[in-house]
């Protein structure tokens, strides 16, 4: 089965506080599409990868991304810039979404999740506990629950699936979802978890950027 990569990375970074698309501010002088492209590559699971990005960085995307990576235009949400990278992707059988702000994931966690959907899975995400406990709050901010928070995971990319599910996901969708697995279980999919990587995490907040910096120094990458 032919494994296309899609890479979300058409999103506007508001929360980095950067002033550009985070998917483009730098690590060691490296951007984190770069990163997380040369990541997918490096696993050697991954037969092609598809970028997906703010229209007028199309060209600029080309240029500085391996020979083979392709690249087309994103959408105003994320929902809609991963449909753009299945409606590029017909010759997929399996398919990975992975966000270019998760950077530093190891090529391990992504040959995981590929080895898994191998193994017969049909959705599969990495998870980790959540360390802090999560409360459910109304409009106003009072409290409305505290989830038993050993059955809480955070989620993380890369997400796999069978193409064929994923696109009937994407076919059914009719609202916006803020990952794939999401948009699975609403037409009935079983979506598996496997053990994350810390590595994975999400770069969203200056916070997270000076841990990601801080990281990609120490580390040859
Ligand atoms: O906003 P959030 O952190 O959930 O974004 C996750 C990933 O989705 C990022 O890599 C971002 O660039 C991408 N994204 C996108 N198109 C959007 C919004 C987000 O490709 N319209």
């Amino acid at each position: 089965g032919r494994v296309i990569a899609l890479v979300p990375a058409a999103g506007r970074g508001e929360r980095l506080g950067e002033g550009i698309p985070k998917a483009f501010v730098t690590l060691c002088g490296v951007s984190m599409l770069r990163l997380a492209v040369d990541g997918l590559i490096e696993s050697g699971v991954v037969d092609r990868v598809v970028v997906i990005v703010p229209a007028d960085r199309i060209d600029s995307v080309r240029a500085e991304l391996p020979e083979g990576v392709d690249v087309v235009a994103g959408g105003a949400e994320r929902t809609d810039s991963v449909r753009a990278g299945i409606a590029a992707a017909e010759d997929a059988d399996l398919l990975l979404v992975h966000d270019a702000a998760r950077a530093l994931t190891p090529p391990s966690l992504i040959a995981r999740v590929v080895a898994e959907l191998r193994a017969g899975r049909d959705a599969v995400v990495p998870a980790l506990p959540v360390s802090d406990t999560i409360k459910t709050v109304d409009l106003l901010g009072a409290v409305t629950g505290t989830p038993d928070r050993s059955e809480l995971r955070a989620v993380q990319t890369p997400q796999g699936f069978t193409a064929d599910l994923l696109r009937r996901a994407y076919a059914a969708a009719d609202s916006l979802a803020t990952d794939d697995a999401g948009l699975v279980e609403r037409i009935g999919g079983r979506v598996r978890t496997i053990v994350g990587d810390p590595m994975a995490f999400k770069i969203t907040t200056p916070l997270d950027l000076a841990l990601a910096r801080a990281l990609a120094n120490d580390e040859p990458i």
